[in-house]
């Protein structure tokens, strides 16, 4: 129940569920019933892989929530703040290994080793987070292979996952995949400004959290290039808060917000070029739900937490 209410975030369940339409898929049969039980059998197969993914998603978050020691998810008591951390790090465990089990269940390999993949992506992002050099962690390379692994990963591989259960070409398995890659990306990068503005567009109203456990994202990384003295703020570490405060003035000063909301609004509509490229459908269904995907690029970039 806790899950349920507080933790869960339907934003892949809804993207997936989009693209099982939007695919437009239409499946073999000459009678009709056969084509009309065919579809519901993949439709509960595309279902299985949204599950999947909310389950993958919701374990990684309970764990990052204790990795951060965090003491809110989306507005509530986050679970390791309620039941400690023990319960939190089982909770994941339960969720992933339910997720394994529900995974094979589809019976088709090239699915299980995608999001196989997936896991061992989460796992690789958060531990490039943790334990680059100073260096890693000034480059916007490295930043933007990070980001890839810890968000985007999940809904890339998870709108392919739909494409290949569809038996779909290859052309369409790669635009499901941009389109999950991009919008994932924008996503975590409008997460990184949010860390410095909050709801406001104003700088510091964030959390800082991030700043403070002294992960460096794209507003910083953009900040350097215009004032490299702030690569020495960042060297020194940011246990002192008077170098958070200087960190803040150089970005305050810089236009590292702005550049890193481009960065992102690129990647939005590299999302929305995506469904763009599906191929052409009348079908009004299939031109609602991918107008709802193209529609999920913009909410991802306006919102304001
Ligand atoms: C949120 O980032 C965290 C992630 C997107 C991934 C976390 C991955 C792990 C902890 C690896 C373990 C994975 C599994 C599958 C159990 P954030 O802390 O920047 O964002 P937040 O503001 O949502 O906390
Ligand atoms: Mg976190
Ligand atoms: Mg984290």
């Amino acid at each position: 129940r806790f899950l349920v209410e507080g933790q869960v975030d339907p934003f892949s369940l809804v993207a997936d569920e989009l693209c099982h339409i939007a695919l437009n898929v239409s499946l073999p049969g000459s009678i009709p019933d056969a084509a009309a039980n065919a579809f519901s059998a993949l439709r509960t197969r595309h279902q299985r892989v949204a599950e999947i993914t909310e389950m993958i998603h919701v374990a990684s978050l309970l764990h990052d929530d204790v990795l951060d020691d965090a003491n809110t998810r989306r507005g509530v008591p986050s679970l390791n703040y309620c039941m400690g951390n023990k319960l939190s790090v089982l909770a994941g465990d339960f969720l992933l290994s339910r997720a394994c089990v529900s995974l094979a269940s589809l019976e088709n390999t090239e699915v299980v080793t995608l999001i196989s993949t997936v896991v061992e992506h989460l796992v690789t992002g958060e531990i490039m987070q943790m334990s680059s050099t100073s260096e890693q962690r000034c480059s916007m390379d490295q930043y933007m292979k990070k980001t890839f692994y810890k968000t985007a990963s999940l809904i890339a591989n998870s709108c392919k996952a739909i494409a290949l259960l569809a038996d779909q070409e290859t052309e369409v398995a790669v635009s499901a995949y941009n389109y999950g890659r991009n919008l994932g990306l924008a996503f975590q990068l409008i997460d990184d400004i949010l860390d410095f503005t909050g709801s406001s567009a104003s700088l510091g109203k964030g959390s800082l959290s991030d700043i403070h456990h002294g992960i460096i994202t794209a507003p910083i990384l953009f900040a350097i290039e215009e004032f490299p003295q702030l690569q020495e703020v960042i060297n020194c570490g940011f246990d002192n808060p008077a170098n958070v405060d200087l960190a803040l003035d150089y970005l305050g000063k810089s236009r590292g917000i702005q550049r890193a909301t481009e960065l992102a609004i690129e990647h939005a509509n590299l999302a929305a070029s995506a469904i763009d490229s599906l191929p052409h459908s009348e079908d009004d269904t299939v031109i609602i739900s991918r107008q709802a995907l193209v529609e999920l690029t913009h909410i991802v970039i306006t919102r304001a937490k």
